[in-house]
């Protein structure tokens, strides 16, 4: 029996908690582009929620409906990507346009389809052109850009264009994901304030019963059993985070071996492993991201022993609450919750 737990990023999983409400969202926007307020939406969620998982997810289901869907990650040279990769796809659509698109930039070769670029246009009337000959089609673009990044020239020309071209073109979407301080500081960015309508989403805790029933469906569906106190113990170290589903129902797989029903001591070394895991792929690495004076802001909250005051913080590091504020909004954007 293969191991059905997927703790491996950027992979959607047998059976994802909690996405139902996005998905059907999403699903009725690809249906109805011109109204749907999700049509431009933006995944919010610290590393591990599960942004790109489903990112993907999205991507089937607008592919469902008969959209061009085209993935990225924003790094240089995005804008470029999501053109060639569009263009790639056309070739499997009608002949007609794809020989209408040999003349806006692409030609046919020997071996295939290799792109060339006839002319230097620049990205937005190089877009225009392909999304004129979809007009006539059955079919949108769904662009999906996965860790967003705030400070990326690209980013904030997508941003605009997508605008412009959606007036033009409606059935065109966008869908970003991304860390929550890359999210904030991409959106205070005065040239892409159309993007602050966007709908957010913020991937927060999943509700328990999701995740327990997630993940009972997924060990049955490996062909295990497991008693209900055991069940509810596992879910209580999940705490509603995606990654730690994965990761605990991993190694308590592993922990039960060829058995078909799993032990309370499976369990407990299963969920011992995936804490250490956890701390390893996760909390250690936000804490690497963090800068010295994050850190510092972190060290004065410590004194608390349940919520800080942002003031208090501010006076024990000696400084303002405004000069503290944006530490402030960066830590909580950390929070798993
Ligand atoms: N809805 C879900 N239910 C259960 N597990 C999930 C769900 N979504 C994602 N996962 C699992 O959680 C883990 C992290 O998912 P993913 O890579 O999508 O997170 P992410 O938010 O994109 O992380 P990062 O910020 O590092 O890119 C993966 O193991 C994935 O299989
Ligand atoms: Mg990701």
């Amino acid at each position: 029996m293969n191991n059905p737990f997927t703790p491996v990023f950027g992979t959607v999983p047998l059976y994802p908690a909690g996405r139902d409400i996005i998905l059907n969202d999403m699903h009725k926007a690809f249906l109805n582009w011109t109204g749907s307020p999700d049509i431009t939406s933006i995944l919010i969620g610290p590393r591990g929620s599960g942004k790109t998982a489903l990112l993907y997810m999205i991507a089937e289901q607008a592919k469902k409906e008969g959209w061009i869907v085209t993935d990225t990650i924003a790094r240089k040279g995005m804008l470029e990507d999501i053109y060639q990769d569009i263009i790639f796809q056309a070739d499997f659509l009608d002949p007609y346009v794809i020989a209408r698109l040999s003349s806006v930039g692409v030609a046919n070769v020997e071996f295939g389809i290799e792109r060339i670029e006839k002319e230097k246009q620049n990205w937005r009337s190089k877009m225009s052109s392909v999304m004129s000959q979809f007009s006539n089609m059955e079919t949108g673009l769904l662009i999906l850009v996965d860790e967003v990044l705030p400070d990326l020239e690209e980013m904030v020309d997508l941003a605009a264009i997508y605008q412009l071209l959606r007036q033009r073109y409606p059935r065109t979407s966008l869908v970003m994901a991304g860390l929550p301080a890359n999210i904030y500081d991409l959106l205070n960015n005065k040239s892409v304030s159309f993007l602050r309508r966007a709908r957010q989403r913020f991937l927060g805790r999943i509700p328990d019963q999701e995740i327990e029933l997630s993940f009972k469906k997924t060990l049955e569906k490996g062909g295990k059993q497991i008693d209900d106190k055991d069940l509810k113990q596992i879910v209580k170290t999940i705490d509603g985070f995606a990654y730690m589903m994965q990761l605990t129902g991993y190694y308590i797989w592993e922990a039960s071996g060829e058995k078909t029903k799993i032990s309370s001591e499976d369990v407990r070394k299963g969920i011992e492993y995936a804490v250490s895991e956890f701390r390893i792929g996760i909390l250690d690495h936000t804490f690497q991201e963090l800068s010295d004076m994050d850190k510092k802001f972190l060290y004065a909250m410590l004194k608390d022993d349940d919520f800080s005051n942002l003031t208090d913080v501010s006076n024990r590091m000696g400084k303002t609450t405004g000069y503290c504020s944006s530490y402030k909004k960066k830590i909580a954007s950390f929070g798993r919750h």
